[in-house]
């Protein structure tokens, strides 16, 4: 059943470039430029009026919407919120009629993104899911949704659930852009060609793995580590960081790059990994100042860089690369490193990869 893999976990890892194409599959037409969402195509009139957005979820299912509303407010153009589904529901929050609420949730069961959909849907919001799991509760209390389509995932700890959510909401950003007319048809059919490529890059990061299980010998004993980005790599840096302690226990954090310096670099000497998003796009010589910043405390740096990268090699302990690609689609090939980076730690410390303790598949009481 794990398809000669020693663990779910891993073996949902390699599936990602074969659960992303599933996930696009129908929904894509690179040629024409175009995206078809037949589970909210209903609502294409909504969202070419709706100005705002506020996305709910939980644990990594919140990083996906983090990166969503990158995606969304760089294409769409419409502002986006992205709330923890436990702090929404008890905030009463401002939410009217004209709002759209974008539930995540791979499990389609966590209680507190339940009631978050509960009470925006009392108030009048239109409510879109984003599930894996077809036909589980909030699929069915939501008034419209997209399946991510991933398959099972039995590990506790999400990988290509994630990596399917993030998709979906790509897709959803490119069909709210198309409804709203903020992308020209050119720049759609090289964005929609570039996605439709990107299983192949995917495949192409899982192949760093022996790098990555060298580095992560390196870094096994560390009591804490962080990660690191800026822009879309910052999400990223965070379900690094979830990622790390859920399977290997080993305390990290995720933080915007910039922010360091108002805090964690306090932190930084010799005995402190830091895991850089350090690919190149928009913000690559930020985080190349960054860097710096941490190798003359003498952090070890760990980045993620773009194939061929040389400036970010002459500064960092280790180098994982992954192939290059527009920086919408950073998310979803940065993310691959760090899954396998989580999982030979864990796997090298001993844990308890597919059930970590005090963990369960699907968070059913709040
Ligand atoms: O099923 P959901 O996506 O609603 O679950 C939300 C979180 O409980 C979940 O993402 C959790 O953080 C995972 N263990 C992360 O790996």
């Amino acid at each position: 059943e794990k398809g000669g893999f020693e663990h779910f976990m891993l073996k949902e890892i390699y599936e990602q470039p074969r659960s992303i194409k599933d996930c696009m599959r129908g929904r894509i037409y690179p040629g024409e430029g175009k995206v078809q969402l037949g589970g909210i195509k209903e609502f294409a009139e909504k969202l070419k009026n709706v100005d705002r957005i506020i996305i709910v979820a939980c644990g990594t299912s919140w990083h996906a919407g983090l990166v969503g509303e990158y995606l969304i407010e760089e294409y769409a153009r419409i502002p986006v919120e992205v709330e923890y589904a436990s702090e929404f529901r008890y905030r009463n929050p401002i939410i009217t009629e004209k709002d759209v609420v974008i539930a995540i949730s791979q499990s389609g069961e966590t209680a507190d993104t339940m009631a978050a959909i509960e009470m925006a849907k009392e108030r009048g919001a239109t409510i879109f899911g984003i599930c894996n799991v077809a036909g589980a509760s909030i699929p069915r209390l939501t008034h419209a949704g997209v399946y991510t389509h991933a398959g099972p995932e039995i590990g506790v700890a999400s990988t290509k659930a994630f990596t399917a959510q993030v998709t979906v909401l790509t897709l959803m950003a490119f069909y709210m852009a198309q409804q709203k007319g903020t992308i020209t048809a050119s720049k759609m059919i090289e964005l929609l060609t570039e996605l439709d490529h990107i299983p192949e890059k995917i495949q192409k990061a899982l192949e760093s793995n022996d790098i990555i299980k060298e580095v992560a010998e390196k870094i096994k004993d560390s009591r804490n580590c962080l990660f690191l980005g800026r822009g879309s790599g910052f999400p990223v840096a965070l379900e690094g960081a979830l990622k790390l302690k859920e399977i290997s226990y080993i305390h990290a954090e995720g933080y915007p790059a910039a922010e360091m310096k108002h805090g964690p670099i306090a932190l930084i000497d010799e005995e402190m990994p830091v895991v850089f998003i350090a690919t190149q796009n928009s913000s690559y010589e930020k985080v190349i100042s960054n860097i710096q910043e941490v190798k003359a405390r003498k952090g070890k740096v760990i980045a993620i860089v773009t194939e061929g990268d040389t400036e970010v090699k002459k500064m960092a302990d280790y180098c994982i690369e992954i192939p290059d690609a527009n920086e919408a689609f950073l998310p979803l090939l940065a993310t691959i490193p760090l899954q396998l980076l989580s999982y030979h730690i864990a796997v090298m410390r001993g844990c308890n990869i597919d059930q970590p303790r005090n963990l369960a598949k699907s968070v059913t009481v709040e």
